[in-house]
């Protein structure tokens, strides 16, 4: 059996340099392997639509976004396909056989939902297409047959609520399914990038991300008002690391050959933190040092970006056939699921010879016993 790999990102907005540590960058990574047999990223709208169902505009002008991000980080279309999901009604079919496997009460304790119910404040009144979307990404995952899902930490309770769905349809339907794993990124920083404000996590609505787009003055605005140590007052004090935003995003994006480039007074990041934690390094020389090195980063993949931008027939055109690709792989797996479901009357041609027969003895008996 073939490796594959699943995974997708909701269309609300631009991506951010979060997407990009937490999932983007490995993705690329995994496709340049050569270990994967076929590789799916969706694009999932119709999840997105399970918090957003009353701005489909927003949905609907994120596609492309999305779309033209995946391209600028270097995911290639001849290599991923892109998948569509409100395209891919298999995927709305299984959700609606799966929701049997799964209760209430397991769909209450699954931590995102929870932080997310929090976090949206729906009170009393939850939506039931909100409140089930884990059955759904459920079946976004096994769809296409995923053996690994490289995603964030905040996606791990939703890939342990597809095992679980794997591992209960297969031993009720017989072996089908194949069950994911979560590939995370490789260190804690990339796990949770923080705001540039400190906050948790980035996000529009608080205005503290760094898009993947950002034009290179206003990543300089940015990075230079970024939170970092408060007790961090005069330059000869003691600084502290953890917590500091912009240690934080340095753990996730310096390289080696940054320090040799743009500051080679030391040699890796280690060296700058030992300064820093013994007083006499000033913020602002670690800032630029970071927005030399978020701007080496962004420039190849803003430029990217552009060129694309240019052509959006086209990047549609790569969508459309994305998508063509996916849903074949889809209805190959709903096709299996059915027959194991025993839901295939019309392709199952035993059944009416074996209920004719089923008949045929009723009637022949109900003859001998009426003679
Ligand atoms: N829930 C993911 C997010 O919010 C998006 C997503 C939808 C996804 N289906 C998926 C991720 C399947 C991984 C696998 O970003």
């Amino acid at each position: 059996m073939g490796k594959i790999i699943l995974t997708g990102d909701r269309p609300t907005g631009k991506l951010h340099i979060g997407h990009y540590v937490g999932s983007l960058r490995r993705r690329v990574e995994l496709q340049n392997s050569g270990e994967f047999d076929e590789i799916y990223i969706l694009i999932a709208d119709a999840q997105a639509l399970t918090d957003n169902w009353d701005n489909p505009e927003k949905v609907r002008q994120n596609i492309i976004n999305v779309a033209l991000d995946y391209l600028a980080v270097g995911l290639d279309p001849n290599r991923v396909h892109f998948v569509v999901q409100s395209a891919v009604p298999e995927l709305t079919e299984l959700t609606f056989y799966y929701a049997n496997l799964v209760t209430v009460a397991r769909l209450e304790r699954n931590p995102t939902v929870k932080t997310e119910l929090g976090m949206r404040g729906f009170g009393d009144s939850i939506p039931v297409g909100f409140f089930t979307y884990p059955i759904s990404q459920a079946a976004d995952i096994t769809a296409f047959k995923a053996t690994t899902v490289p995603a964030g930490e905040d996606q791990e309770p939703m890939i342990e609520q597809a095992r679980e769905i794997v591992r209960k349809f297969n031993s009720i339907y017989g072996e089908t399914l194949v069950e994911p794993v979560i590939s995370l990124p490789e260190n804690r920083a990339c796990l949770r990038l923080p705001g540039t404000d400190g906050k948790e996590k980035m996000s529009k609505s608080l205005g503290n991300c760094i898009y993947l787009s950002e034009e290179p003055k206003d990543i300089k605005k940015k990075v230079m008002s970024m939170y970092t140590d408060p007790g961090h007052l005069r330059i000869e004090d003691p600084g502290k690391i953890e917590g500091n935003t912009v240690f934080t995003y340095l753990d996730a994006f310096a390289k080696p050959e940054h320090f040799e480039e743009f500051w080679p007074e030391y040699k890796n990041l280690d060296e700058v933190k030992d300064h820093y934690r013994r007083g006499g390094l000033g913020d602002v020389k670690v800032k630029k040092f970071l927005n030399n090195v978020l701007q080496e980063t962004l420039e190849p993949i803003r430029n990217k970006r552009k060129e694309y931008e240019k052509d959006i027939a086209y990047v549609y055109e790569i969508l459309k056939q994305g998508t063509e690709a996916g849903e074949k792989k889809a209805a190959q797996t709903l096709s299996e699921v059915k027959d194991h479901m025993k839901i295939n009357y019309f392709e199952d041609k035993q059944l009416i010879e074996d209920q004719q027969k089923m008949f045929d003895e009723e009637l022949a008996k109900e003859g001998r016993n009426n003679r």
